[in-house]
This record gives structure tokens, sequence and C-alpha cells, in this order.
């Protein structure tokens, strides 16, 4: 059951006020309003950016299996197709992010967004067609945070660790063609927005992509050895980070009411990990804390 808190509102704004009846995201961010604390249960739709990509794919498959209905954002019907067929639950959603115009009916009777859209850091030939980092990773993310509807009740968004590191080795080099700056500046942009969002920062991704597989086989893969999961709320962790353990943190991050408004850094280590069970993630999200206040 979706809650609400409204100990977070300023004075003067009705608690009863919810964010369906605020006007847009700028309007909410301008009036100061802020109505925390709405999971999305199964059953929701969910818009995922990137469901070709690696951990797109496997989020996509997660969350059919868990009950959600999922919006399937990519550029490329022939690969919607081969990929995920005609999976129950699934819907395709043709959309270029760089393309404002293509968001709004890809957006339409959507009750979350997952953003895990990406391009290489260095020049490749995914980049031919002006698809850099700052049309990938700050261009379409802004594109898409503004086209939300002000009653979306999650936005998360997949950047990456060193975004705030982004001067420093070894992510100086990662970021030489400017990845980690305007990754940053997406997160800025869904920040400001006034949207519920969540950001996660992976390490360097392992596992997948998987292009090519079916819906199936992608909820048998495994990390190996390799299956517990860091969290942090600083832009602090080195390491890897497999997609499998993304694209579930992100799947169960949707039910989760107190991870809203937070970024979260996540690696990958040794150990069995908290699988796919709810209690298990729920303790890890809100075993990570802030230090206190000296
Ligand atoms: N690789 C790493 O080690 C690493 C480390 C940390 C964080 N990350 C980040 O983690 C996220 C997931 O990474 P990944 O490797 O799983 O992703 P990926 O396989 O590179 O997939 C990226 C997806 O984004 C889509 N996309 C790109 N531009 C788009 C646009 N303009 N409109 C619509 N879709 C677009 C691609 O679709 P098309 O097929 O149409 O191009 C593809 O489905 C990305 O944000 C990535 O930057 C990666």
């Amino acid at each position: 059951m979706a809650q609400m808190c409204c100990s977070a509102l300023p004075p003067g704004l009705n608690p009863l006020r919810t964010r369906a009846e605020a006007t847009s995201p700028s309007a909410r961010r301008s009036s100061g309003l802020r109505v925390t604390a709405a999971a999305v249960e199964p059953g929701a739709t969910v818009l995922v950016a990137g469901a070709t990509g690696g951990v797109g794919q496997l989020l996509t498959a997660k969350l059919l299996d868990r009950g959600y209905k999922v919006k399937a954002l990519s550029r490329n019907a022939d690969k919607l197709q081969q990929l995920f067929g005609a999976a129950d639950g699934l819907s395709p959603a043709l959309a270029d992010l760089r393309d404002a115009s293509s968001l709004p009916a890809a957006l339409e009777g959507v009750d979350a967004v997952v953003c895990c859209t990406g391009t290489t850091a260095f020049p490749s030939k995914r980049w031919d067609g002006g698809n850099n980092p700052e049309q990938t990773d700050y261009v379409s993310v802004r594109n898409l945070v503004h086209a939300c509807p002000p009653s979306l009740k999650r936005f998360v968004l997949t950047t990456s660790a060193g975004v705030e590191r982004s001067g420093k080795f070894p992510f100086a080099i990662l970021n030489l063609f400017g990845v980690l700056k305007y990754k940053r500046m997406g997160e800025q942009e869904l920040e400001a927005s006034g949207l519920p969002y969540l950001i996660l920062r992976p390490n360097r991704l392992t596992d997948g992509p998987y292009t090519s597989y079916d819906v199936n086989t992608l909820l048998r893969n495994t990390s190996g050895s390799r299956q517990d999961v860091t969290l942090s709320l600083h832009d602090d962790l080195m390491g890897e980070a497999s997609r499998i353990a993304v694209a579930e943190a992100i799947v169960q991050s949707l039910a989760l009411d107190f991870v809203e408004g937070r970024r979260y850094s996540i690696g990958s280590k040794e150990g069995d990990g908290p699988g796919r069970d709810p209690a298990k993630w729920s303790a890890l999200f809100s075993s990570v804390k802030e230090p206190a206040a000296v």
C-alpha cells in the first residue's frame, strides 16, 4: 500500500495535498511541496528506458516476473521483439530520449520510470549519429525528467560510481570525454525536478549485457559466488557491480518508501547476498545510514 508522510512538508502547506494535485515538477519545486513515501507495488506500470540494454533487459524480465507491467522504451522495435516477443504484461514504447516530442506517448499510463540508458565513455561506433555522453547522459535524461507527469510515484535513475569524483584518479580517466560530468548533470536535473526519485550509482558493471536472450534465460542468470551487495549513501565505492544485482536492487527499491530521495552507490562482493528476498533488501537499504552529525 502506498503510504504518505507529511513530516517533510513546509509550514502552511495542506498536509492532505497529494503529488497528483501539484501541477508540474517545477511548480512543486517552487512551492517546496514534498510528500514523501509512496511505494510502487506489483500491478503498477513501469516505463523502462534502455530496456534493450544490459541492466534494462534483466530489469524488464525481473519486473514482469514479479507482477509489474512494463512499458519497454527503445528506439528499435525489432530488438524489442527479438528480446521479449509477446511477453505477458509487456508493451513496447518506441521513443528516442533525445527527441522530447517522442516521450509523452511513452509516458502515458505510467506509474514509475526507470532510466538505465547509456553509451560508451570513450568515442566508439555507438557515438555515431549524436549518441555521445552529453546527449545520452544529460540531454536525454533531462528530456525524460521534464516529460514525467507530476503524479509519477518514482523515478529511478542509474548513473555511475565516480560522478562526484570525476576529477580524481581513476575516474578522471573515465571522464576524459565527460561521461561522469554529464551523468551528474542528469542526476541534478532529477534532484531539482520535485519528482520522487532514487539514484543508483553502480561500480564497473559485470555480467551481461545478455543481448539476444529471452525473458526466461535472463531470469536464470546468477553472479556466481559474488552475489552479495554493498550499498553506500556516498560516492565512495570502488570495484564492480553485477548487472543482476543492480536490476534486482531497482526492483526491490520500488516497493520501499524510505529510499525516496536517496542516492545509493552499489557494488558486488563475495557472498550469498539478499537474493530475491524483500525483507533482506529492505534491511540492506535501511542499514545504510548517513554518519551522525558531530
Ligand atoms: N559499463 C559500466 O561498467 C558501467 C558502470 C557504471 C554505470 N554504468 C551505467 O549503467 C547503466 C546501464 O549500463 P548497461 O551497460 O547495462 O547499458 P547498455 O547495455 O549500454 O544499454 C544502454 C541502453 O540505453 C539505450 N539508449 C541509449 N541512448 C538512448 C536514447 N537516446 N533513447 C533511448 N534509448 C537509448 C540503448 O538503446 P539502443 O540499443 O537503441 O542504443 C540501450 O538499450 C548506464 O547508464 C551505464 O552508463 C555502466
